[in-house]
């Protein structure tokens, strides 16, 4: 077992830990991710289930952890696919049980066609059953068989977990905070994502297609090893900037658009999730240049206003304030600041939160209210900032504003002294954001 191997041993140590203090002790078991056909018999590229990788790291499909925290003593088990000559022939290597468990650190391994064999046992006499509750349905019908299995052992003395927890109440506490392996991906992550949008910059223009510049970010993720996209790029220029979840990615650009792209990569598991937002043609109008230089504001507030012990939900108001009062001074909305704000009229122009917790999920585990209450920023949370302004063309809207859609989106870590903004490389000022574009438009004469 290597040094990178101990770290996810000791998260295994730490939710049986959590375990003997919450039940006493129990079994948790935690399946990986099904494959996932696309089309007849393609498959979508393989992804690992988060919470099955944050403590193992290990790849394949069909593979289930399964951890015994027991009077006993502790087990970690690995179940996974055996070595097969014929199967890797075609589809390329495989742990098989025995170097999987030297590798990743357990203590037993054994072929997931043992699966069902097996789990009776390792759930029999235990004081509680920690798993994912639907999360996958055949998981689901094989935790209800596994439960019936040791129930019929009844007679024989055996009894049945007295309680089922859903594991995920534990791990995603843990998965909040950040350690240093998992920050150091990130940190990864986010690099690579902010030279693709730095490259995307430089190679967009009127005249090109919203995929070409998509098909550059793609270059840069790959070629720099990140293994995907965390999730599907938007490349959204003149109005589809104003579709908060735009996918097409297929329109030409026109001069004097604004081209909106939200794209990340996933390096070794771990996401990152940038949005920049730049004219096609090098220089801002002055109404696209208003309306992103007051998102641009409302997101250095709000990352101002992030440092440890402050509560999560506080920098959404902050985003609202500061858009909120931007759009009564743009002639966008009428009223006072607090009636717009108590009225949520600027609503309109921006529909969304202000950011979300970032790691293994770009939209990433952990809890956002504990105990009824904001949970409060502390050292090793990872979140993105992420206020935007949409205007559709209306006829109450003063036609200058049609079609402007700006997000600008930063991922930030929480450090003890404020947070440290891992994203802030990609070019963000007006100055730095047209100087890129204008270096391109340099280039092209
Ligand atoms: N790209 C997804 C998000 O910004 O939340
Ligand atoms: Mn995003
Ligand atoms: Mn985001």
């Amino acid at each position: 077992m290597d040094h990178a191997h101990q770290v996810y041993r000791s998260r295994r140590d730490a939710l049986i830990g959590a375990m003997r203090r919450k039940s006493g002790g129990g079994v948790a078991l935690v399946p990986t991710a099904p494959e996932v056909a696309r089309n007849r018999d393609s498959l979508y590229p393989y992804r690992h289930d988060s919470y099955l990788y944050y403590l193992s790291g290990f790849p394949e499909p069909e593979a289930v952890v399964a951890l015994v925290a027991s009077k006993d003593g502790d087990r970690h088990v690995l179940f996974c696919r055996e070595r097969s000559e014929e199967r890797e022939i075609w589809d390329g290597f495989r742990y098989g049980p025995e170097a999987a468990r030297e590798v990743f650190g357990f203590d037993e391994a054994h072929p997931i066609a043992e699966l069902a064999s097996r789990l009776p046992d390792l759930a029999s006499d235990r004081e509680a059953l920690y798993t994912p509750l639907g999360l996958f349905a055949d998981w689901d019908r094989t935790t209800v068989a596994t439960l019936n299995a040791v129930r019929e052992r009844a007679r024989t003395g055996v009894s049945a977990p007295a309680e089922v927890v859903d594991v995920r109440s534990i791990l995603d506490r843990m998965r909040l905070v950040k350690d240093a392996h998992e920050i150091a991906l990130i940190r990864r992550a986010c690099a690579i994502s902010v030279g693709a949008h730095r490259r995307a910059m430089e190679s967009a223009g009127p005249g090109k297609h919203e995929y070409e510049v998509e098909a550059e970010l793609m270059h840069e993720f790959l070629v720099h090893g990140a293994q995907a996209v965390a999730y599907s790029s938007i490349v959204a220029s003149g109005p589809n900037a104003c579709v908060l979840h735009y996918r097409d990615n297929n329109r030409q650009m026109q001069p004097g658009d604004l081209l909106l792209i939200d794209a990340g990569c996933e390096y070794q598991g771990y996401a990152s999730d940038i949005t920049r937002t730049f004219p096609v043609d090098g220089a801002f109008t002055g109404p696209q240049r208003a309306v992103y230089e007051l998102v641009l504001a409302a997101q250095l507030a709000c990352i101002d206003a992030l440092k440890p012990g402050v509560p999560f939900h506080d920098y959404h108001a902050v985003a609202e304030k500061v858009l909120a009062q931007g759009f009564i001074d743009l002639g966008l909305v009428a009223g006072s600041l607090d009636a717009v704000l108590e009225q949520g009229t600027y609503k309109r122009f921006y529909m969304h939160r202000a950011g979300h917790w970032l790691g293994m999920d770009v939209h990433d585990a952990g809890p956002y209210r504990e105990e009824g209450e904001s949970v409060r920023l502390a050292p090793g949370m990872v979140l993105t900032v992420e206020p935007g302004a949409y205007i559709r063309p209306a006829d109450d809207v003063p036609e200058r504003f049609w079609n402007v859609g700006v997000r600008i989106e930063d991922d930030v870590l929480v450090t003890t002294g404020g947070v440290e903004n891992l994203t802030g490389a990609a070019p963000k000022s007006v100055a730095d954001v047209e100087e890129v574009c204008r270096a391109r438009t340099r280039r092209a004469a």
